[in-house]
């Protein structure tokens, strides 16, 4: 029996129930959806709609439905075409007449409004969670470094040497971004739609303030139209999350390169690598591979929905169902491969040597050849055109950067200091810089903000 088969003489076809169904996904929703229909109850028994025998039994048939649910016990039938219709069908065999009056003054357009914000709120919470774990295995694996150092890129050609610490507090800082986004996201959408019914409210008198407060909720809705049809917070989540997907991807694709022969800055574990299955030799980064592949997915995700929300009428639309798998799998992808990559990236072992000896070519140290020139006095301009020739003619005519540097009249045997090994990393010294002294300082800062986020989130 469907939930409107008073208006109808015949029953819904088999197609249209193949078709419209979203019981296979939105049983997820399940234990949001017996929370907001225990504060309805509440609510309806402070509205003096249910009496306190009535409350009890319909308490009564939700706690049965939970065990039901919980021990798999829980028998769906054919016209449960989703877990609010299946959930209020059960009630209602259960607790009988109490039973037909649990949806008085709701609407599944509210109902299922409500138990995706009750979702969404500690799914975020648990995703940023995952997130700070891997911004501390970060922070772990920096402090260990020390002052190790490495080329740092541009264009993927070597530019400037940079601490190991440094490049992987750059991902850290990203990271930390999406805590902020993730917990502000988790803030907006801290809106009770419950009470909106279909789309304009009701005329029984209901308190959706005090439903919200009962539900944790932060406050309730301002205008039941934009309760039943806003979805803004399931595409901020999407958005939240494909950035996470995003930072992953990119550490993902750095390690991918680290890990090459070509550059041999680090190795796998046998743990956090895959093998091939005709190549003996092979050892594959398939964990920083997918980080990167995901991405699109997650990207998909959010495209998707925000496709489908452009251009809906008010209030509730049925493309609104749309909603829920893209932010079921983000959700997922992203957890998964957050656990994935701190493993990964716990794991991995530095070859230093490799690390050095790739920053340790003399011409890394080009930029502080011209600034020794702009310190005498020299305009950057022309001693970037100085130092550039002398690269140049190193390289052309096979004379070494250091012989040209010693004989150069405004550079001089004093000069070679700034092409010895390590002493590119060692003068980056300015705030926020790449060498070890202001990246000390920098990990007192990201320690700082990982302990006000952990705070934040524990908050939360
Ligand atoms: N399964 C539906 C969804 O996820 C529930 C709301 C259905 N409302 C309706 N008026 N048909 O959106």
């Amino acid at each position: 029996m469907t939930l409107w088969h008073g208006r109808f003489e015949g029953g819904p076809a088999e197609e249209l129930l193949a078709y419209t169904v979203s019981l296979p996904f939105d049983r997820r929703l399940a234990a949001d959806d017996l929370v907001g229909s225990r504060a309805h109850v509440r609510g309806l028994v402070r509205a003096g709609i249910l009496d306190g025998d009535e409350a009890a039994a319909v308490l009564g048939a939700l706690d049965r439905v939970e065990d039901e649910l919980a021990q798999g016990s829980f028998t769906f039938v054919a016209s449960d075409e989703d877990i609010h219709t299946a959930v209020e069908r059960r009630v209602t065999e259960l607790a009988g007449p109490a039973g037909a009056k649990l949806h008085t003054g709701r609407s599944r357009n509210d109902q299922v409004a409500t138990d995706l914000r009750l979702f969404a709120k500690r799914e975020l919470a648990l995703v940023a969670g995952r997130v700070l774990d891997l911004q501390r295995t970060l922070l772990a694996r920096a402090e260990a470094a020390g002052d190790e150092y490495l080329p740092g890129y541009t264009h993927l050609q070597r530019a400037q040497p940079v601490t190991l610490a440094h490049h992987l507090l750059a991902h850290g800082w990203a990271l930390a971004r999406d805590v902020d986004r993730l917990l502000d996201a988790r803030r907006r959408l801290d809106v009770s739609p419950l009470g909106a019914g279909a789309l304009a409210g009701s005329s029984l008198p209901l308190d959706p303030a005090g439903v919200a407060l009962d539900l944790g909720f932060e406050r309730a809705f301002d205008n039941s139209l934009d309760a039943v049809s806003d979805r803004d917070f399931v595409a901020e989540s999407l958005f939240a999350l494909a950035l996470v997907g995003l930072h992953l991807s990119r550490l993902g694709e750095e390690v991918v390169l680290w890990t090459s022969e070509e550059f041999g800055f680090a190795r796998l574990d046998d743990a956090y690598a895959t093998g091939s299955s005709m190549l003996p030799q092979k050892k594959n980064p398939d964990i920083a591979e997918l980080a990167r592949g995901k991405a699109g997915r997650l990207v998909g995700n959010l495209t998707g929905l925000l496709v489908t929300l452009k251009g809906l009428p008010l209030a509730y639309n049925r493309d609104l169902q749309e909603d829920k798998e893209p932010l079921f799998d983000s959700l997922e992808q992203v957890s998964l491969g957050l656990a994935a990559v701190e493993g990964l990236v716990a794991t991995l072992t530095w070859d230093h040597e490799r690390m050095r000896a790739a920053a340790d070519s003399p011409t890394t140290a080009a930029t502080d050849l011209a600034e020794l020139l702009v310190r005498g006095g020299m305009p950057f301009r022309d001693a970037h055109a100085v130092v550039g020739g002398l690269v140049r003619e190193s390289l052309d005519g096979g004379a070494a950067l250091s012989d040209l540097v010693a004989a150069h009249p405004d550079l001089g045997p004093d000069a070679l200091a700034l092409l010895a090994p390590g002493a590119a990393t060692a003068n980056r010294t300015t705030p926020g810089g790449a060498g070890p002294a202001p990246v000390a300082r920098q990990l007192d800062r990201f320690r700082a903000r990982l302990d006000a986020d952990t705070a934040r989130l524990a908050a939360a």
